[in-house]
């Protein structure tokens, strides 16, 4: 007996299957078109093309297995968060989404904090309401394209798209839910007060549920499509980053995970709900129910080692690029690297902060560069972990993932960075994983997400932290901390010219 689940990422949907204690049996991800970017800072994609590749990605993991979709127990889903589907009375895209990274609402944030009031908003939803989010896309829409708007019966988040095809239903999970700047995170269900406020209809609000409960089942005209079997259950599953975690078996606390893909992303679990009152770190409901998740982001992590690359090192691969970086030494003699490639989140909120190196010298090597990008990324992440510390969680262990943690030769610079044991899993497989974990828990002999994680995850290696380094890169922080503020206005002044 097989679990499936299902990621409906940025790049492609991917499809993961998992057997009765959790481990990987195959997986197969089918890309999606580029998105649509019209304008500076808009960022769209098709619904209709997350569905076309979840078909894929469903029929091509079961070729590949060589099993047919009786054999699936249960199907869980997660998926890129924050974006807008809009569909009409008959279950038709009304327009393409406006995706996670599209910034283009900042007057209807303005507008949402004038009308509710920037403490009210935190009050009723835990956080600021962000660009990225959910409700100023939507708001954004009313205004800009009000005859789409008028058409609209039902909006969804990706994932919830693909649930909708695969069983009719209309439905979500809290801790993506939690995204949207319309949700209750503390009391996890629909926030009717930012809603009132606003004049909105509620009743264009999914269903919500938490992480491993069942939504429905697969209908005879999806099974058709996928080679999936009528009435296989689907669990709620959550957003990307929750699945992901649920995958690195953050699910109590004491343990963070430290994950470095295109974004950094510090995910801490938590008992009850804390906020930072500046919002600068994210306080979602997570994917094990009636639990709590805080997680602070790194704009430009992995980015900023891949823009080395395509810029300054093409046909180099990253494992090349992290052993060049070893012939420099800790604190690449001086040298310090702002990751803010695509302004950043976690702790500045700032759009417009710029990335660059600090410390040039004609003594400088290559080697120095990319150390400093990698020690910089790392900063940033300390910067996100302090925060996340000073919420009053407790953070014994950091668990690395994503593309970044595979590197053991970065791992350490974390371990050394944040002064705390960095550990490896076996299974690196990130949001899909989590997904199909939920699954598990949703339908599977076990009585827990808890549970599911205590079988399935298994800690590889373990990277301690080096005191002479530690209290080098101690030093080094403080420089770092110092730079943004001294930076700002000049921030500024570049956008202006821009
Ligand atoms: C989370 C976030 C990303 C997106 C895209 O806040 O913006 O994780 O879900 O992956």
């Amino acid at each position: 007996m097989y679990w499936l689940g299902l990621d409906v990422g940025t790049g492609g949907s991917r499809a993961l299957l998992v057997d009765e204690r959790g481990q990987v049996r195959c997986g197969y991800t089918a890309p999606h078109e580029e998105m649509r970017m019209e304008r500076p800072l808009w960022a769209e994609q098709r619904p209709e093309n997350w569905w076309e590749a979840a078909q894929a990605a469903i029929r091509g993991v079961l070729k590949e297995a060589g099993i047919d979709g009786g054999q699936i127990r249960g199907i869980g889903l997660s998926g890129q968060m924050h974006g807008l589907v809009m569909l009409d009375r008959d279950g038709n895209v009304i327009r393409p989404a406006l995706i996670w990274c599209d910034q283009r609402s900042q007057p209807q944030v303005d507008y949402i904090n004038r009308v509710v009031g920037k403490d009210n908003v935190v009050a009723f939803t835990a956080n600021p309401v962000l660009t990225g989010f959910t409700l100023p896309k939507l708001l954004w829409v009313r205004e800009n394209d009000p005859a789409s708007f008028e058409r609209l019966h039902k909006i969804l988040l990706p994932k919830d798209y693909v649930r909708f095809k695969l069983t009719g239903e209309y439905c979500t999970d809290v801790s993506d839910a939690s995204g949207t700047s319309m949700f209750d995170v503390v009391m996890r269900k629909w926030s009717m007060r930012m809603l009132q406020a606003l004049k909105l209809d509620p009743g264009i609000l999914p269903n919500v549920v938490e992480s491993p409960e069942l939504t429905g089942t697969v209908t005879e005209e999806a099974a058709e499509l996928t080679g999936l079997k009528p009435g296989t259950p689907v669990v709620g599953g959550a957003g990307d980053q929750a699945a992901s975690a649920v995958g690195n078996g953050i699910v109590k606390p004491g343990i963070v995970s430290c994950t470095l893909g295109t974004s950094g992303v510090v995910f801490a679990y938590m008992d009850r709900p804390h906020y930072d009152p500046e919002g600068r770190v994210h306080t979602f409901c997570h994917a094990v129910p009636g639990k709590w998740h805080v997680m602070g982001v790194t704009q430009g992590a992995g980015l900023s080692l891949q823009w080395f690359r395509n810029q300054l090192a093409p046909g180099k691969s990253y494992d090349e690029l992290t052993q060049e970086a070893q012939a420099s030494p800790c604190g690449a003699q001086g040298l310090f690297w702002l990751p803010y490639m695509m302004g950043e989140r976690t702790p500045h909120l700032d759009p417009i902060a710029r990335g660059g190196w600090i410390g040039v010298t004609a003594k400088h090597t290559r080697a120095d560069l990319i150390r400093a990008i990698l020690e910089g990324v790392a900063y940033s992440q300390r910067d996100c972990l302090e925060l996340i510390e000073g919420l009053g969680v407790q953070v014994e262990a950091v668990r690395a993932s994503g593309g970044g943690g595979q590197s053991a030769f970065w791992r350490q610079i974390l371990a050394d960075v944040f002064g705390k044991r960095v550990v490896a899993l076996r299974t690196q497989e990130g949001s899909a994983y989590g997904a199909a974990l939920l699954a598990l828990a949703g339908t599977g002999p076990y009585n827990s997400v808890e549970e599911v994680c205590e079988v399935a995850i298994e800690e590889v290696s373990v990277t301690e932290p080096r005191p002479y380094e530690s209290q080098l890169y101690q030093r080094g922080y403080e420089v770092y901390r110092a730079l943004y503020p001294s930076l700002r206005p000049i921030y500024s002044l570049i956008h202006q010219l821009t």
